[in-house]
């Protein structure tokens, strides 16, 4: 077993480092404050390859590993989480997605523009009566021979406003149940299509979420992904994949609250000493570090089960709901190191506090990922 990043990870992880110190710390307390969507930044991301890193080079992507991908979000994930998420939106769900299971046409119309960050994506599987249960789609898409009509409301979209194009998912077939759903490419233009209002979130406030609306929208049949009935599997297997992804936002911003908190404890005295000589922070500290690396294994062997096409459903669903709790758990307690500064924004845990708890909603519930995790370890 090796534990060593290769040159090229290294480089990739430091390049990231670079770019979340000097592009994004930059404005973050405001763009959280004001939810504002970090566009500049995210353009040059793009730029920078960081938006569609694991896609196929032949269509715009990085042609990178999923190890290479989770060390950028981790970094990114330190320092803004807002541009994170957007982030990884794009790459795991839309552009993996894309490239895996879309036609050769669908990937030259819509994923290389998706991989430069000329364009934005969507995910959009969620609905105000199916979150978890996510085979409850109500919103349809019936089929009219060389199209379909799209009809429906999605809810807490990330991008749903910035998003160029969006991957909806719908019951094509009720009887069918989960083998009657499908997945579309839809156009932001596309007549029938409305973008609700936006959500006014506890974190990740500069990243735009929205709920959508589907008025009779008129979908060509070529823009559906896969063969008829396979938008459940789509959303599955996508999903799987997401959540490495997420477990590497969390394990991000518990990194982040945790050197903060480190710094912050070398330089505040309290009973005429620094903090950390004292064992309550101390301690403190020695339970974030062991946690965060503990995490960071369980997030390295999903991206390398994932690079080698092992079970990545089972090690993806254990580092999300690990690495989650861990971010929870550390941005809490690096507020705490904080005392009063650390309830005051412009000391950031108590933002990346804010921002840690959408990574065990998002993506599956960590009670989800429980479900995934008993039925693999059950079922073999
Ligand atoms: N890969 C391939 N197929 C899969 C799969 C996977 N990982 N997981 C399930 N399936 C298949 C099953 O094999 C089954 O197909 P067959 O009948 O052909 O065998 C089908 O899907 C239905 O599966 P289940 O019977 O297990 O369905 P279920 O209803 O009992 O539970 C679930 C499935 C795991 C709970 C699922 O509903 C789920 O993951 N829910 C959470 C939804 C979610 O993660 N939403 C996130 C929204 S997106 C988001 O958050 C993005 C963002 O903006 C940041």
């Amino acid at each position: 077993m090796d534990f060593k990043l290769t040159e090229e990870h290294i480089m990739i992880r430091d390049a990231a480092r670079d770019f979340a110190n000097n592009e994004l710390l930059p404005g973050v307390i405001e763009r959280d404050d004001k939810q504002e969507f970090p566009t500049e930044q995210i353009k040059k991301m793009g730029e920078l390859g960081f938006m569609g890193m694991m896609a196929s080079p032949e269509y715009g992507g990085g042609g990178m590993d999923t190890v290479s991908y989770v060390l950028a979000m981790e970094e990114i994930s330190k320092i803004d989480a807002s541009a994170s998420v957007v982030m990884s939106v794009n790459n795991s769900l839309v552009c993996w997605g894309l490239d895996t299971f879309g036609n050769k046409e669908q990937k030259e119309k819509y994923l290389t523009k998706l991989t430069t960050g000329e364009s934005i994506g969507a995910f959009c599987l969620s609905e105000p009566e199916a979150g978890s249960d996510a085979t409850s789609q109500q919103t349809t898409a019936i089929d009219h021979g060389d199209h379909y009509i799209l009809n429906g409301t999605k809810n807490w979209i990330t991008n749903g406003r910035t998003a160029d194009f969006y991957l909806v998912i719908a019951q094509t077939d009720r009887e069918k149940k989960h083998k009657g759903i499908n997945a579309f490419i839809v156009e932001k233009t596309w007549e029938g299509f409305e973008i609700g209002p936006k959500e006014n979130k506890l974190g990740i406030r500069g990243s735009d979420t929205h709920s959508l609306v589907f008025n009779d929208v008129k979908v060509p049949k070529e823009n559906r992904i896969g063969e008829d009935g396979f938008g459940f599997k789509f959303a599955m297997k996508t999903l799987a994949g997401g959540r490495i992804g997420i477990a590497a936002q969390a394990l991000g911003i518990a990194g982040g609250a945790y050197e903060l908190a480190l710094k912050y404890s070398k330089e505040r005295k309290a009973f005429g000493t620094e903090i950390c000589n004292h064992q309550a922070i101390a301690f403190k500290l020695a339970d974030m570090h062991v946690s965060i690396e503990a995490a960071r294994l369980l997030v390295m062997k999903a991206a390398v089960d994932k690079d080698n096409n092992g079970n990545y459903d089972l090690s993806g669903a254990m580092a999300k709901l690990y690495a989650s709790q861990v971010a929870m758990d550390v941005s809490v307690e690096a507020v705490q190191v904080h005392g009063g500064n650390g309830f005051v924004k412009d000391y950031h845990v108590e933002r990346m506090m804010r921002d840690a708890k959408i990574t065990q909603i998002y993506e599956g519930t960590s009670e989800i990922q429980k479900i995934v995790i008993s039925r693999s370890i059950i079922n073999g």
